[in-house]
């Protein structure tokens, strides 16, 4: 008797698993991280507090969001050693060299091996707080340049471009990377929050996840689309050329990257923030035309919406972190630097009723050839 099976190829439209972390409802662009809106959250928030009520399932009192502030600051360091191999690597990609790092790490933290919900807590702040410290420290030895010592004084988002730059961000700056930062902190079983969860499906530890995670949000078709839609409003260059571009892309079959999402069908609630920023940011440094190149895009693009595809989150974030300075290789580091407490939430749910993630294949090859020693094969 055979029965017929159905693919689900992609995975598309298969719910895995429950969870408590965040909420997406693609069809009315809805995102709630524990139930409170992304447009709340980025408005009011600061990531500090966001990475606490993602971590510790609540908002915190001011007590406890000074208390985790503190514990972060004091986790800004990696340990020589680490800090020997980004120089060794530093010709990579920086998602390469970050990916790499954080493997690195692994080697001396302390709660490696222990896959508690405690431990894997501590190696997720742990996580939080080192990446900005490889990013940077990468970005400036690539540039010939001595890694600078974190600065106690400025939160997460505030050092992360100070340690970039060498030099303090205004505080609006400071503020639309920390938006940004809050707007990627988490989004569901997305691909790179799979490949964590399959990593710790296997009871593996929250560094090997995370280097699957970083590994699979390095594609074009995930995190990596910011970058590829800056290089597209570089080679588009003005205004007047933007119709035309989008025009010959799509009439080849080509994708518009930063459009599109398999799970919202209309605009990503993320998309609209960095908009905002991304013209705010145009005026203020005098440099208007990338919002209008995107603008315009955007306009082509239109029509598209019928069908599903609309602005997703890194349609606007590239611009906006070419106009704070930011060279596009780091553009992906950026999404990996706020994604690492969305997934370690990720893992410890994996952990916390953990069943192995292990889907089947539908076998379509030849079927029980007869082996041939090498000798007598033509
Ligand atoms: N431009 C033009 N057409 C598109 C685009 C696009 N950006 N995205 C999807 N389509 C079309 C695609 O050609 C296909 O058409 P058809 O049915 O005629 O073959 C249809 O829409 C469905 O596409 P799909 O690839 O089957 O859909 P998917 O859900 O597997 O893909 C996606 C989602 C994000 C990979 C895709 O939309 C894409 O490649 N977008 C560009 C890359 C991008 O912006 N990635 C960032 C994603 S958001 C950040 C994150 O959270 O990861």
């Amino acid at each position: 008797m055979t029965t017929e099976i159905e693919i689900k190829r992609g995975l598309q439209g298969v719910y895995i698993d429950k969870t408590q972390s965040s909420f997406i409802d693609g069809s009315a662009g809805k995102l709630l991280y524990r139930g409170y809106s992304i447009h709340d959250l980025a408005e009011k928030s600061t990531f500090e507090e966001t990475v606490y009520l993602l971590l510790y399932e609540k908002l915190p009192n001011q007590k406890e969001l000074n208390d985790f502030d503190a514990l972060l600051r004091a986790n800004r360091s990696i340990p020589p050693e680490v800090m020997q191999i980004i120089k060794l690597v530093k010709n990579a990609h920086p998602m390469d060299v970050l990916r790499t790092a954080v493997s690195a790490l692994a080697a001396y933290d302390p709660d490696v091996a222990d896959n508690s919900l405690e431990a894997t807590l501590r190696k997720g702040i742990r996580m939080t707080a080192q990446a900005p410290i490889i990013v940077t420290a990468h970005a400036r030895i690539k540039d010939g340049k001595e890694p600078l010592d974190p600065n106690p004084n400025l939160n997460q988002a505030a050092n992360f471009l100070y340690m970039l730059f060498g030099k303090e961000p205004t505080p609006a700056e400071a503020r639309i990377m920390e938006k940004d930062f809050i707007l990627h902190a988490e989004h569901g079983i997305n691909a790179s929050a799979f490949a964590a969860r399959v990593a710790a499906s296997t009871i593996s530890d929250l560094h090997s996840a995370i280097v699957s995670g970083i590994g699979t949000l390095k594609g074009p078709a995930h995190g990596g689309a910011a970058e590829e839609v800056m290089q597209m409003a570089l080679d588009i260059g003005e205004e007047d050329n933007a119709e035309q571009y989008t025009r010959d892309i799509l009439e080849r079959g080509g994708r518009i990257m930063g459009f599109g999402h398999r799970v919202y069908k209309v605009e990503d609630p993320r998309a609209q923030h960095l908009q905002v920023e991304c013209q705010t940011l145009g005026e203020q440094k005098g440099q208007p035309k990338w919002f209008r190149i995107l603008s315009k895009v955007a306009e082509v693009m239109e029509p598209y919406a019928s069908r599903g595809i609309c602005p997703n989150v890194d349609f606007w974030a590239g611009s906006m972190y070419h106009l704070m300075g930011i060279p596009k290789e780091i553009f992906i580091s950026i999404f990996a630097m706020g994604r690492i407490p969305g997934w370690t939430v990720q893992v410890m749910e994996q952990y916390s009723d953990n069943i192995l993630l292990r889907p089947l294949l539908v076998y379509e090859g030849p079927m029980d050839v007869e082996y041939v020693p090498i000798d007598q094969r033509k």
